[in-house]
């Protein structure tokens, strides 16, 4: 199995699962004016947000969820496989995407299509994608976190810089067809961000609507989902015996305690941290995220 990976755009992708063409196709991709896209870098809360708007779709009611796998109801629109599915899929269509900005289909710029594009702290970032770098097979092997760390402040990981990654998405602030939201707020309050992802798309639900919402769209719910938890997903993508795709579902794991080969330790060290915040600011300077 190839573990290589490829450069398309300035942007790093593991050629297990894209591919230039897959990826031009992308772009050419025919947007249709209904169309939401839920778009995140890797790791912000994808699966979590496509829950939700699974969910909203279907006016609060379950069963789609637990009847069809993810990757079908929201297919990634960056694989071939995933675009074929999009294709098929009924409108509204549900679309996921990690792509940056400059490589998003052009005429989602001219469409009424709606982005709903999640962030999430980069250090609780960094740890998820360092675990899910060691379970997911089209990724190389991230090493010890002190060599991730520095890989991905570089930008030298799949899907390129968080930092320029959320430069570029946030730009759209202020366009009718574009709503963010953090993965900070979806934990600290669930029910009023689904409340305003409704008014965003349009599509009011009842309180007994919201709360079943916000019920099946719970870590426990999805984590006992098998059309949520990719327990479905092939071994040769997915290595669940090293770990678990929900893995925890918190916020501030970076601060929390990692047991690597008998050794306790933060996940981040002060020093490591005060290195991130200091790229941060440097990165994020002038974008009013700081
Ligand atoms: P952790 O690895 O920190 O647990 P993505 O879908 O973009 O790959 O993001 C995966 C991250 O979102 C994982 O973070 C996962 O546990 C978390 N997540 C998924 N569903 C969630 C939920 N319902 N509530 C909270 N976190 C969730």
């Amino acid at each position: 199995m190839s573990r290589g990976y490829f450069q398309h755009g300035g942007v790093t992708f593991p050629g297990l699962l894209y591919s230039p063409r897959g990826l031009e196709a992308a772009r050419d991709f025919p947007v249709e004016d209904d169309d939401v896209f839920n778009v995140t870098y890797q790791k912000s809360g994808t699966v979590w947000m496509l829950e939700i708007l699974s969910l909203i779709r279907q006016g609060g009611d379950p069963r789609w969820c637990r009847s069809v796998p993810n990757w079908e109801r929201g297919p990634w629109l960056e694989t071939l496989l995933g675009l074929r599915r999009a294709r098929g899929n009924a409108r509204p269509r549900i679309i996921s995407s990690h792509l940056p900005l400059h490589l998003f289909p052009r005429a989602f710029f001219g469409s009424k299509a709606k982005v709903i594009y999640t962030v999430r702290d980069p250090k609780d970032v960094l740890v998820s994608l360092f675990h899910f770098s060691r379970i997911f097979r089209p990724y190389k092997d991230p090493g010890s976190l002190e060599e991730f760390m520095e890989k991905f402040l570089q930008g030298d990981v799949p899907f390129g810089s968080w930092f320029q990654h959320v430069r570029g998405w946030l730009q759209l602030r202020g366009r009718e067809n574009f709503f963010w939201i953090s993965y900070e707020e979806l934990q600290q309050d669930l029910r009023g961000s689904v409340q305003r992802l409704c008014s965003f798309l349009g599509r009011p639900l009842s309180p007994a609507a919201l709360d079943a919402v916000v019920a099946n769209a719970s870590f426990v719910t999805m984590s006992h989902n098998p059309m949520s938890n990719f327990s479905l997903s092939p071994a040769f993508i997915l290595d669940r015996r090293r770990g678990p795709f929900l893995r925890k579902g918190i916020s501030g794991d970076w601060r929390n305690h990692l047991r690597i080969s008998g050794d306790w330790r933060n996940h981040l060290t002060p020093e490591q941290s005060r290195r991130f915040d200091l790229v941060y600011r440097q990165q994020m300077e002038g974008l009013g995220a700081n």
